[in-house]
């Protein structure tokens, strides 16, 4: 296994954010700033339960894309908010289906509309663990999958991947990585190291070029381990900022 690159410098923020995305991500951040004023003044109610009361009150019960259209509506029209988005989500979903996959792994959960995306494509042979590290979040997330009629073939940890990681006791062949960007390739390695990755697994790593996730890259990239192939995007909902998902394929036998 090639694994020559430098570790990233830690620091307290946890991506680089691609040049061309610097202005959009910088508004973003904005928004999010006064977002957090507000709520902490209590002037609005947090937008993640703005949105589960949306879905509580619009989507029809049992119909995830009732479900997914509601959340991309209010991040489109309202104010952004961190999931895959639909363009991505589609690849995500398409992904899901041409894997065959049927014990997947999530790290990263948010409000679980990336979860019901892949949910939404599984037969009843087939399941999801998701793990999330926000307990709020977490709770939103498990009452859109229960609206969404798809409850059944999931598992939805509370904690952080890399203490959660160690202690999974099942192999994967599919892994969603859409969770803290510092650490896509330690815990990559982790699930690695804990065998949990079965041969011929998909890995499928969100945000790898908003985010310029240079040392992931060069790790699936340049091991013999792993084929990579890089699909270009948008950023979640943006016309323009450029990102893209790396999907590469575990072989555990070479
Ligand atoms: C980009 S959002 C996930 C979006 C979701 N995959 C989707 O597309 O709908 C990232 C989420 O990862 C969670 N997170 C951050 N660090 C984590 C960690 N170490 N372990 C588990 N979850 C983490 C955050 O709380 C946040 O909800």
């Amino acid at each position: 296994m090639k694994n020559n690159q430098s570790e990233r410098k830690k620091s307290s923020i946890p991506f680089r954010i691609n040049r061309k995305s610097f202005l959009g991500v910088m508004s973003l951040v904005f928004q999010e700033l006064i977002e957090r004023i507000f709520t902490k003044f209590k002037i609005k109610i947090p937008k993640e339960e703005e949105v589960l009361n949306l879905v509580r009150l619009k989507a029809n019960t049992c119909d995830p894309d009732s479900v997914l259209e509601i959340i991309d509506n209010y991040a489109y029209k309202k104010t952004f908010l961190m999931n895959i988005g639909d363009e991505k989500g589609q690849l995500l979903e398409n992904a899901i289906v041409d894997s065959k996959a049927n014990n997947i792994l999530e790290l990263g959960v948010y409000l679980g509309y990336s979860t019901i995306r892949i949910l939404k494509n599984l037969d009843n042979t087939s399941k999801l663990t998701s793990i999330e590290s926000n307990k709020k979040f977490a709770d939103i997330a498990i009452e859109h999958i229960n609206i969404s009629g798809l409850s059944k073939n999931h598992k939805l940890i509370i904690g952080k991947s890399n203490e959660v990681i160690p202690n999974l006791d099942e192999k994967y062949d599919f892994i969603f990585i859409d969770h803290w960007k510092e650490l896509y390739l330690k815990d990559l390695k982790s699930l690695e190291e804990n065998n949990l990755i079965k041969n011929n697994a998909w890995i499928f790593a969100d945000n790898v070029i908003l985010f310029n996730l240079e040392d992931y890259l060069e790790y699936v990239r340049s091991s013999s381990k792993y084929i990579s192939k890089f699909i270009p995007t948008k950023r979640e909902y943006s016309k323009s900022h450029p990102d893209g998902v790396e999907i590469s394929i575990y072989k555990d036998e070479i």
